[in-house]
């Protein structure tokens, strides 16, 4: 087990590099794992020419943005060039990618850009990314070998699992990744952020809204599900896009969103469920499947499913 860094001795700010040195993951997955990191440079200069709505759609039927498109496209070469990439699952391409070429065996599932609703707002959104070791796509979440997102805000932030606790690091003027927080936990804390539309959720979830808004919760929700899960990471509470009448898998994809996303939670001791199991669980059946997602602090998270399973 590799020793945790204490936070004394994180005076000086390890760089990306250095923190995955002190980790057990193998020398590719740290490549891999580099270099999709560096991509934030050129996904985040790619905005200002890439501020339209492409009139095309993805499998999901969503407008695809013009970001979605570039940076879904621009990644793809990254993990082909790579020559670690076995397979690649992409939300904004129809079927799974292989590279016949690639010596490494690493399967990406990603969300090259989350919240391209927001992009013409310059609200923050991000990439998630998730990577299991043995070329296989279409797996469980309990799988994966390393997750992480970039988020493209007033500072450019990466945060990171490669199961061995969360880490979050921010990128200097010389687009080098420092290390913020060597040892990320998720509080309990009073945030919530609940999609879909009120008239549609069904009575279950709207009870639990109601359960711990008189707890004091408050609102904060942006539409970027990076951005709203990266401030339930640091303060607590949770996020959701629940099942709703007339949409019983919601709105979230399984692989490209609630996996990554709900390997780093479970990794800063949070969780995240349907509304009745643990999603990391879940055997996918189709590589766009959507699933209901509630994702924050490990006693919220288990209070809902009491609520919900009735
Ligand atoms: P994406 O941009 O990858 O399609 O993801 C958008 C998701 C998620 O990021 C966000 O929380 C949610 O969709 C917003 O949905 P609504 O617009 O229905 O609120
Ligand atoms: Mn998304
Ligand atoms: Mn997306």
């Amino acid at each position: 087990m590799i020793q945790r860094i204490e936070q004394h001795e994180l005076m000086v700010m390890l760089t990306l590099h250095e923190y995955l040195d002190t980790c057990a993951c193998a020398g590719d997955l740290a490549s891999l794992i580099t270099v999709i990191a560096e991509q934030a440079v050129p996904i985040r200069n790619a905005f200002l020419t890439n501020q339209s709505y492409a009139t095309s759609r993805n499998v999901s039927g969503e407008q695809q943005a013009a970001m979605d498109t570039w940076s879904d496209g621009h990644l793809t070469e990254v993990y082909r060039s790579s020559g670690l990439v076995a397979a690649l699952g992409s939300e904004e391409q129809k079927d799974i990618v292989n590279f016949p070429d690639a010596t490494g065996r690493y399967a990406v599932v990603m969300d090259p850009l989350d919240g391209s609703s927001l992009i013409q707002t310059n609200l923050a959104v991000g990439t998630i990314i998730g990577i299991f070791d043995d070329g296989t796509v279409m797996q469980k979440g309990k799988n994966l070998k390393a997750a992480l997102y970039m988020i493209y805000g007033p500072m450019t932030t990466l945060t990171l699992t490669v199961g061995e606790g969360v880490a979050i690091f921010a990128m200097n003027e010389q687009d080098e990744y420092l290390l913020l927080d060597g040892d990320v936990r998720m509080p309990e804390g009073n945030l919530y952020a609940s999609g879909g539309l009120k008239k549609d959720w069904k009575d279950r979830h709207a009870r639990f809204i109601d359960t711990v808004e008189q707890r004091g919760f408050k609102l904060r929700y942006s539409g970027s599900f990076v951005a709203d899960f990266h401030q339930v990471l640091k303060y607590g509470g949770f996020y959701c896009y629940p099942a709703l009448e007339g949409k019983p898998e919601g709105k979230l994809r399984l692989l490209f969103e609630a996996y990554p996303i709900g390997f780093i939670a479970a990794q800063a001791g949070g969780a995240i469920s349907d509304g009745a199991r643990n999603l990391l669980d879940v055997e996918p059946a189709s590589l766009h499947q959507r699933t209901p997602i509630y994702v924050g602090s490990s006693g919220v998270i288990e209070l809902m499913e009491g609520i919900l399973s009735g």
